[in-house]
């Protein structure tokens, strides 16, 4: 039978849903939306179209006219927009959630206080404010403040005491902008430990994980320098990381699995896609950061690549609910993700170096890497950055130190003004995390 899919989404990872789509045994056709052309994903495509992730009406008229099957749903800002809520009406299901469901990731208040109502575990100290009363009170509670904005931020909006304001005024400070800016600020309890990322299968009753992978936010080697999308991440070929204990991936998976029967008993819906959690391993157990409607990007660059099972069966489990019938497999390997990115990137005007911000690179030998594109632009003299994240450089292999090697070795053949994080992935970066967990469990 003939299977036509539809990806929404131009990122690196799309690029590698995408791929995984290609490779599916049932021979799919693929169809993309994307705001802006990603090469690698047009390469896979048997049609494209380009346009805005809120004009549902164009999203709905091109899955009608390439009759699609069902659609995946790669980024956040698409599946806020309702697009998962008009391609149902359209009769096209899709693998990520409704608009409803998607508050999962869209409104922290949301997701906290569901986790709080149904007594899941996982919730630091927190509290919610949509005006400046009270929230001096509950700083004063707290030894360390954590401020959030209650939307969508792209993984930068979140407010550290340390790294992005020292003292209780300048806190005040950051709630009065959030509250003028988005209406409700949460403000929660500064935890410390070692994040990973558990992105997890979900068909509403089913919750599979998949290999948890460490990401990189920090813009430079040695985490410093401001938040960013994601510069990289690891991921080992025994499906654990080092920091971590096995009942730590457990406690996240029952999380989890505890988040998908509670959304479904708040609101009568079936949860219909990816659940990444956010999680970080505290001396006090695993705690619950944040959660996400959709793959990591990096991260699906870790997981997908490696997959052996058929995607396509996976998302047609996901949308009808059978996901328990599915073993979902992943080769015992590591994978190591570098983001080349223009050299300017994530800095603010005076550190920018903004000339590298829309300069052609060259993309030499790679070896044995994968290359996943992000935001290029592909003109006839070659290849562009734009303003974001380029490449997604990943290298697989049977031991962590060698997928470094694979990924480092490529980066060294993309020549232009770029930048990337040469520690993600190293031995000496792995035991700095490991020796970081053992000192805060050991307190
Ligand atoms: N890796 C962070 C994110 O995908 O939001």
């Amino acid at each position: 039978m003939m299977l036509n899919v539809l990806l929404i989404g131009n990122g690196a990872r799309e690029h590698a849903v995408a791929e995984a789509i290609a490779r599916s045994s049932r021979r799919p056709k693929l169809f993309s939306y994307m705001k802006t052309n990603n090469p690698g994903i047009a390469s896979l495509s048997e049609e494209i179209a380009i346009g805005g992730y809120g004009d549902l009406a164009a999203i709905s008229k091109f899955a009608r006219a390439c009759h699609i099957d069902f659609a995946v749903i790669g980024p956040e800002e698409p599946l806020n927009n309702g697009v998962a809520d008009a391609l149902r009406e359209a009769g096209v299901p899709s693998v990520g959630p409704t608009k409803n469901l998607a508050r999962l990731e869209t409104s922290k208040s949301f997701t906290r206080h569901l986790l709080e109502k149904y007594r899941i575990p996982g919730n630091p100290e927190f509290k919610t404010f949509s005006s400046l009363n009270g929230i001096g009170e509950f700083l004063d509670e707290l030894d360390g403040i954590v401020i959030k904005p209650d939307g969508l931020t792209g993984g930068k909006g979140v407010m550290v005491q340390g790294d992005h304001f020292q003292r209780r005024e300048e806190a005040m400070d950051c709630c009065r902008t959030i509250l003028e800016e988005y209406g409700n600020v949460i403000i929660e309890e500064r935890m410390e430990g070692e994040e990973f990322s558990l992105q997890c299968l979900c068909d509403g009753k089913t919750v599979i994980a998949t290999p948890p992978v460490q990401d990189h936010k920090r813009r430079f080697a040695g985490d410093r320098g401001p938040n960013t999308g994601g510069m990289g991440s690891y991921s080992c070929e025994d499906h654990t990381l080092p920091f971590l204990r096995p009942e730590d991936i457990v406690d996240g998976l029952t999380i989890t699995r505890r988040v998908a029967e509670a959304i479904y008993r708040e609101t009568g819906e079936y949860y219909k896609g990816v659940m990444y959690g956010g999680f970080m391993v505290t001396r006090s157990g695993v705690k619950l950061l944040e959660y996400n409607a959709r793959f990591g990007d990096p991260e699906a660059m870790n997981i997908l690549p490696l997959l052996k099972t058929d995607f396509v069966d996976l998302c047609g489990a996901i949308i009808d609910g059978t996901l328990d019938r599915i073993n979902v497999e992943f080769e015992k390997k590591a994978a190591v993700c570098k983001y080349i990115v223009p050299k300017g990137y994530g800095l603010p005007g005076e550190h920018s170096d903004s000339a590298s911000l829309s300069s052609r690179i060259e993309v030499g030998d790679v070896g044995a890497a994968r290359l996943y594109y992000s935001s290029v632009d592909r003109r006839e003299n070659g290849l562009y950055m734009t303003m974001s994240r380029a490449l997604g450089v990943v290298g697989i292999a049977d031991r962590l130190t060698e997928a470094e090697r694979i990924a480092e070795s490529a980066v060294a053949a993309i020549k232009g003004p770029v930048d990337h994080r040469p520690d993600i992935g190293t031995e000496e970066l792995v035991k700095k995390r490991i020796q970081h967990m053992q000192d805060i469990r050991g307190r």
